[in-house]
């Protein structure tokens, strides 16, 4: 029986090996690696370029509804539109509990949302923010038996953010139910208490949220998270870690022998404090807020640091996507509102990949099968959908991308298939990018033109993450 499609000539590149195979796809599925496969209906040549897993991007932020009156910029249409683009075939955004609301509205809200607009494969990760008994107790454990296996709790952030005490009993419903926690590490009392004093002393443009937000302030969170933890004994994952000060108490936790997991993301790699006071008079800083805010350049080393040796396990976007000329997006407080009345977020769900490929593996800072574990093996196994996606094996979704590495493309906001009017990487250049994304077998995006469609990508329940389990001790 013919294939379905066959890809001939790939160099395969797995968290593990190259291998240069022909792929034989079948409903969707990979049937066959190897040396001259049979015919397929469709063929497509690769031509010896590297074939990689497609991305997961396990951090993005997606139609999600908001507390201080801004929307979001993409919904899951124009999101996931702008990953496929971008070379990643997977998502999972967050279903956000509101305070005095249960988790199963959030959820039920979440999928009305996605469901005939989603063009890549979704997961949900959940936000617990009110840990009610009910929730604790009885939600929460039926939601993790359905499929939704992770879930992110905040230290900060009014609406958003739990008490220790709070994470204490959420921990160890994780505990108890194989569930994984990413944590949002920065102290939030120390932010009030420096926002107070700059917007007193009129210090109010964009630039100081970088100053309101110091590392020490993530360090702080970030070692009292990983105490929790250890308290409830529990494998954690800190998201988002921007620099040294937080890397320092990771390393510090993993070679205590903790499973403390950690996430980056490319604003800690190509951007720095700086482009938060570029442009004072206009406002363009508030493109770059996002928290924790970029640090500086040494920082940006150290997080390549983290890559190299493998403190980071996984790489992703948080794309936050808010439009910066729109009384619904970065100035929904007015043209003039201080700092902490811009909405936090930066997008980046489409430049994620081709930012890291470039850099990281062209540019000799990345090995290759550690670029594709960090965004899209360890992604899956992190939130339980791993081998399904996340590889290039027999039986595994046949989520591939096919990757031209001899480019040298500046990126422009107006190449890019979001919804929102910029990117903070407006004219830098990489030199790899996505020529082909298959989701499934079928091909979505080829060499920057979106060629799916809305409803295309299915929802996936997630099954335990394997990072997720207690360790074994020996008495
Ligand atoms: O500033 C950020 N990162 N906004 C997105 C929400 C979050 O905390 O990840
Ligand atoms: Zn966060
Ligand atoms: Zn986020
Ligand atoms: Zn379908």
């Amino acid at each position: 029986e013919a294939f379905d499609l066959v890809i001939r000539n790939a160099r395969c590149v797995t968290a593990a090996d190259t291998f240069d195979a022909d792929i034989g796809i079948r409903n969707g599925r990979i049937a066959a690696l190897g040396e001259r496969l049979g015919a397929g209906h469709q063929e497509i040549d690769a031509e010896g370029r590297y074939v990689l897993p497609g991305g997961v991007d396990g951090h993005c932020h997606l139609d999600q509804p908001m507390s201080d009156g801004s929307v979001m910029a993409d919904d899951f249409l124009s999101g996931t539109r702008s990953a496929a683009c971008g070379g990643t075939t997977t998502v999972i955004p967050f279903a956000c509990q509101i305070k005095g609301h249960s988790l199963r509205e959030a959820v039920e809200d979440y999928h009305r949302r996605a469901a005939n607009k989603a063009c890549v494969d979704y997961a949900f990760h959940l936000i617990v923010s009110d840990p009610t008994p009910q929730v604790l107790q009885e939600e929460l454990p039926a939601l993790i038996r359905e499929g939704y296996t992770s879930f992110k709790i905040y230290m900060t952030y009014d609406d958003l953010k739990l008490s220790d005490r709070e994470i204490l009993d959420v921990l160890s419903v994780a505990r108890a139910e194989g569930a994984m926690v990413m944590i949002h590490a920065e102290n939030s009392d120390c932010i009030a208490w420096l926002t107070e004093r700059l917007i007193a002393a009129g210090k109010t443009a964009p630039q100081y949220h970088a100053a309101s937000r110091p590392m020490l302030v993530e360090r702080e969170a970030t070692h009292r998270a990983i105490a929790l933890a250890e308290l409830v004994d529990v494998p954690i994952l800190i998201v988002h870690v921007s620099g040294r000060e937080a890397v320092e108490q990771i390393q510090w936790a993993q070679a205590h022998g903790l499973q403390v997991f950690a996430e980056t993301c490319p604003q800690y790699l190509f951007l720095t404090a700086d482009d938060l006071g570029l442009s004072e008079h206009d406002h363009h800083g508030a493109k770059c807020i996002c928290s924790p805010p970029p640090r500086d350049k040494a920082n940006q080393q150290v997080i390549w640091d983290g890559l190299q040796s493998g403190s980071f396990a996984v790489f992703s976007s948080d794309h936050a996507p808010f439009r910066f000329d729109d009384p619904q997006g970065k100035f929904v407080a007015g043209k003039d509102a201080a700092f902490n009345q811009i909405p936090n977020g930066i997008p980046g769900l489409e430049t994620r990949l081709a930012l890291l490929f470039s850099a990281g593996v062209l540019g000799g800072r990345l090995d290759i099968h550690d670029f594709v574990a960090l965004t899209s093996s360890n992604v899956a196994k992190m939130y339980g959908l791993y081998p399904r996606k996340g590889s290039i094996a027999i039986g595994a979704d046949a989520d591939l991308v096919i990757w031209d590495t001899d480019v040298d493309i500046e990126i422009r906001n107006e190449k890019l298939h979001h919804a929102v009017d910029y990117t903070p990487y407006e004219g830098q250049r990489v030199k790899a990018w996505p020529r082909t994304t298959l989701l499934r077998g079928e091909v979505l995006a080829q060499q920057g033109e979106f060629l799916g469609a809305a409803g295309q990508g299915h929802y996936q329940p997630c099954g335990l993450p394997t990072p997720a389990k207690p360790r074994v001790r020996s008495a």
